[in-house]
């Protein structure tokens, strides 16, 4: 654990709680950040007590996304990346990811709960994938798996013009399971009735529902973050970034 990513075992000890805990930045990933997580994601599979993962965020957003910073000053350089074994560590985690998402949830904050297997949003949650408006593409195989969700045309009008979405919308959907108005402890109760099936029958279930587009989605990753790191440098992103920094400097 450290100080920001908090891990906890529930009481039953068969869920592990992760809590982005970055709060004055809204939760903005760094790759210490997307390391950490990925290390946990290995230990909840190693360890056999642990039948499924909660991720949340403290304070008022879900995650900012990846910070804007690393964006420009450390950009992703290859497979050997901090946020590219995380998204590996997202498509191939074998137990039951459960997402609960409150205030804002955007880029990664959106596309991660993709791969998750529920999720849970409060009704404050505002989603949005802005990609094209940061000169940038969409990753985490979500340029596969949003239209698959929500068909060509959606898909089409959510990424081109970066607008964001709420939670009925999100319903609506089918991004997330529910509106709850306690994000954490709905996540925790559903996580605690997995956690009281039988863990192999629940382990195939999930590989058996990935199974038809999991291999599909590793391609679509591949290709997606070999756009990624080109447009990281292109004008298009430096331009959007500087706009960033201009309205923070405004504040
Ligand atoms: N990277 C780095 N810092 C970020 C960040 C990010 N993705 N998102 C927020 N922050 C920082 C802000 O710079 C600010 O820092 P400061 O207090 O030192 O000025 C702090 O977090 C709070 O953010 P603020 O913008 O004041 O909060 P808000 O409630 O007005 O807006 C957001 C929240 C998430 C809508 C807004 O911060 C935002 O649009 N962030 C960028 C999201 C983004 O484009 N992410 C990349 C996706 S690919």
């Amino acid at each position: 654990m450290t100080d920001s990513l908090m891990i906890e075992r529930s009481l039953q000890g068969s869920t592990l709680l992760l809590t982005l805990n970055r709060p004055e930045k809204k939760n903005a990933l760094t790759p210490a950040m997307y390391s950490e997580l990925t290390s946990a994601l290995a230990g909840a599979t190693a360890d056999f007590a642990i039948r499924s993962v909660v991720i949340t965020g403290s304070g008022s957003a879900f995650t900012a996304g990846n910070d804007i910073f690393d964006f420009m000053n450390t950009p992703p350089t290859g497979e050997s990346s901090p946020v590219f074994g995380f998204l590996q560590a997202l498509h191939n985690f074998p137990k039951p990811l459960i997402a609960a998402v409150h205030g804002n949830a955007v880029g990664i904050g959106t596309t991660m709960l993709l791969h998750c297997d529920l999720v849970f949003a409060a009704l404050d949650s505002k989603f949005s994938m802005p990609f094209v408006s940061l000169g940038l593409v969409p990753e985490a195989g979500s340029s596969l798996l949003f239209p698959r969700l929500v068909g060509h045309a959606k898909a089409s009008e959510i990424f081109l013009t970066g607008r964001s979405f709420g939670a009925q919308e999100a319903l609506d959907m089918g991004l997330i399971n529910q509106i709850s108005d306690d994000v954490v402890k709905t996540a925790m109760e559903v996580a605690a009735m997995i956690g009281e099936q039988p863990p192999t029958a629940v382990t195939n279930t999930k590989a058996l529902l990935k199974s038809g587009h999991h291999q599909a989605v590793a391609m679509v990753m591949e290709a997606e973050s070999e756009l990624f790191r080109i447009a990281l440098e292109s004008d298009e992103a430096k331009i959007a970034f500087m706009k960033f920094l201009e309205k923070k400097g405004a504040k």
